[in-house]
């Protein structure tokens, strides 16, 4: 047995893949041969997900089959609605969603539900994809006591998700920005979520399942949940004068600052984070009133790489951005997942494909040798 142990599995290879690869040579995160940021310059999210799913960039006619296939699949049962009502009311969108996705494998019939093929596969996942904004968005207005939101076929994915959302920016360019929001979140190779996925799916469990553990691993500040708490700091902070006694305040008490370092990227900047701080630029120059959280955001940066040598990571623009859209804070994890289904559907697609149970072995750390009825001091 290999007894090297490395926690948190830090550079350990994990799987095989063809999906993705934060390739730190490149400087490129890798998705299926592309660089995601330029695929996030030159196509939208729908496609990104194509690209993750079917394997393939769409054509204009798959694109277009693609996009009502997510239109035709958007509406939820009227048992998941009932569902959603009847959690408690502090329930978090992100729990709601966890429950959603769990109650909503249900809906399959069994023998398609328990089809490991790659064909039933891509099936579910376009549905799973299709359904999950209105679950997420649907808890949360339920929980507000606001009516459930009809998710509308007639619109685009993108434009359908940020419809549902009360309160949302419903400015052309806002919906230009969601989109990037949502390619950036798509996938980005082993995270703690895909791992969870994969472990489950190894098992030959259904993708419902892999979705549910991913969304409970996704909750997590240290993951998916970096973006609510980036947000609350900046709004905590409030202007760039501020950002500076904020952040030592909290590094001087040992506190971790949300939206900063990454276990692979380390002591670089994420790629994703560098293309997003271009859209703060564009948000600011449309809504002027917002430019000092802006020049917040490039205070923190600024005094975490000189206080720490780290550097921001996806969720801390994609936090900001979320608040200046007018989102709700507490959907910023949930929207994370949604577009994550993407790249989470290909990892299980891929490991049911070659699959084998993970099963890995520990380094034993505690006693040896002790009967029951002996003091084991
Ligand atoms: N703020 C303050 N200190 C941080 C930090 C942060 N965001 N990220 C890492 N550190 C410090 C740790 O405190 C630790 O310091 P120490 O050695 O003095 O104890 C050191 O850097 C290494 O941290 P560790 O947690 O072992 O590294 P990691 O590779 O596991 O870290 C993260 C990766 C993502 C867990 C970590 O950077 C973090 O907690 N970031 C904030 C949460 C976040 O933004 N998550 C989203 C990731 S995409």
């Amino acid at each position: 047995m290999n007894e090297s142990f490395s926690p948190g599995l830090e550079d350990v290879v994990a799987a095989r893949t063809q999906i993705s690869f934060l390739d730190l040579e490149a400087e490129q995160i890798l998705i299926r041969g592309y660089d995601l940021i330029e695929l996030a310059d030159a196509v939208g999210f729908t496609d990104v997900a194509h690209l993750l799913i079917h394997g393939e960039l769409p054509t204009p006619g798959r694109h277009a089959l693609f996009e009502s296939a997510l239109a035709s699949e958007c509406r939820l049962p009227a048992e998941i609605v009932t569902l959603l009502g009847t959690l408690a009311p502090q329930t978090a969108p992100m729990d709601a969603l966890r429950t959603g996705l769990s109650a909503l494998a249900g809906f399959e019939d069994p023998q398609v539900l328990a089809d490991a093929s790659r064909g039933a596969n891509i099936d579910k996942a376009v549905r799973i994809l299709a359904k999950a904004p209105a679950v997420a968005v649907n808890s949360f207005r339920m929980s507000r006591g606001l009516p459930p939101a009809e998710p509308d076929p007639s619109k685009q994915f993108t434009e359908r998700f940020l419809a549902m959302i009360p309160g949302a920016d419903a400015d052309p360019a806002a919906a230009a920005t969601f989109d990037r929001v949502l390619t950036c979140y798509a996938e980005h190779e082993m995270a703690a979520s895909t791992l969870a996925a994969r472990v489950v799916a190894s098992s030959l469990a259904d993708i419902y399942a892999a979705m549910v553990a991913a969304a409970a691993s996704l909750k997590g500040p240290l993951h998916g949940g970096a973006n609510e708490a980036a947000a609350r700091m900046f709004s905590e902070i409030g202007a760039p004068q501020r950002a500076e006694s904020y952040l030592k305040e909290k590094l001087q008490a040992g506190e971790r600052i949300m939206g900063f370092g990454h276990r692979v990227y380390m002591n670089r900047p994420d790629p994703r984070a560098v293309l997003l701080r271009g859209d703060l630029d564009s948000i600011a120059a449309r809504k002027p009133e917002t430019a000092q959280l802006v020049q917040t955001y490039d205070r923190c940066v600024e005094v975490m790489a000189r206080e720490k040598g780290l550097h921001p990571n996806a969720d801390l623009p994609i936090g900001l951005i979320l608040s200046l859209l007018d989102i709700p804070i507490e959907l910023f994890t949930p929207i994370f997942l949604c577009a994550r289904i993407a790249g989470l559907s290909a990892h299980v697609i891929e490991q049911q494909e070659a699959n084998k149970l993970y099963r890995p072995r520990v380094l034993y750390a505690g006693p040896r040798g002790l009967h029951p009825g002996q003091d084991p001091t």
